[in-house]
């Protein structure tokens, strides 16, 4: 199994790099060229890196960097600076899903391979019909209004959820859904629902980046507890 990591450079995808890399996983990430990676990476010949801009890839490009990979992990999201949040390119995080996505129709693996997105507490399931309050309703519509990241998560998972769906032939996926994200450097208990437990907005939990690098190669390398989140938008929380 080769493993491609998208955002593997930033504060969660390090864990996922990390985790998998002890795994004895052989692993392929895109990084920017500005990117700060750990200087053991560099001399690891699981890992292998690739320099390079996502958002200014093309399919021919990312169908050769796929083409012996079969599982596929995004922990990419918006630099939290003025920047990051407001510039371009708003929609990284759903550029990047689809272009991988088609990258991967192209190649046509064999078997279907897995989709693993990092994504956030603050999108709802439409799935499934998720109750939310009229005053969370009103918050998200806003923060989505006014904060282009929640767009493009939203538009990411929408693209997994909507466009690949359910029953598609070569590409499975699971997005994570973590609550408010917070550092800590050992991964402890965590829980995992089908929907959030609480509001997001106005009492919401906390999620370490390292338990969530932790679940999503769980799921990566157990297929059994892919089989169990398959084609869902699991919450994760510390216990
Ligand atoms: N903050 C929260 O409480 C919270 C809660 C739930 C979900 N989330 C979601 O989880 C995501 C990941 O969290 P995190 O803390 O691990 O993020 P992070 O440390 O900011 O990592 C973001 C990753 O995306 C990459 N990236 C950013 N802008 C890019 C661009 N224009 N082109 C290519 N790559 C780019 C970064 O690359 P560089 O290293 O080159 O910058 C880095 O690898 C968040 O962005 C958010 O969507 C956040």
């Amino acid at each position: 199994m080769k493993i491609l990591i998208v955002g593997a450079s930033g504060a969660t995808g390090k864990f996922l790099v990390d985790e998998l890399l002890s795994a004895n996983k052989e692993i392929k990430i895109i990084v920017r060229p500005t990117a700060n990676i750990p200087d053991t990476w560099l001399y690891n010949e699981q890992l292998h890196i690739i320099r390079g801009n996502i958002s200014e890839m093309k399919v021919d490009e990312m169908t050769e960097i796929i083409s012996d990979c079969n599982a596929f992990a995004s922990c990419l999201g918006h630099n939290l600076t003025l920047k990051g949040v407001f510039g371009k390119p708003q929609k990284l995080v759903t550029d990047a899903v689809q272009l991988i996505c088609e990258a991967i129709s192209r190649k046509n693996p064999e078997k279907a391979v897995k989709f693993v997105l990092m994504n956030t507490v603050g999108n709802q399931n439409r799935d499934i019909k998720e109750q939310v309050s009229i005053a969370h309703k009103i918050v998200i519509a806003m923060v989505r209004f006014f904060i282009p990241p929640q767009a493009d998560n939203e538009k990411a998972a929408d693209f997994l959820r909507l466009m690949v769906g359910q029953n598609h032939p070569k590409i499975e996926w699971v997005v994570i859904r973590p609550d408010s994200l917070i550092n800590e450097y050992s991964v402890t208990d965590y829980r995992l629902h089908p929907s959030p437990i609480s509001s997001a907005i106005f009492n919401p939990g906390e999620t370490s980046r390292i338990n969530v690098a932790h679940f999503m190669a769980q799921l990566i390398m157990d297929d059994d507890l892919w089989g169990k989140w398959k084609g869902q938008m699991p919450v994760i929380y510390n216990k």
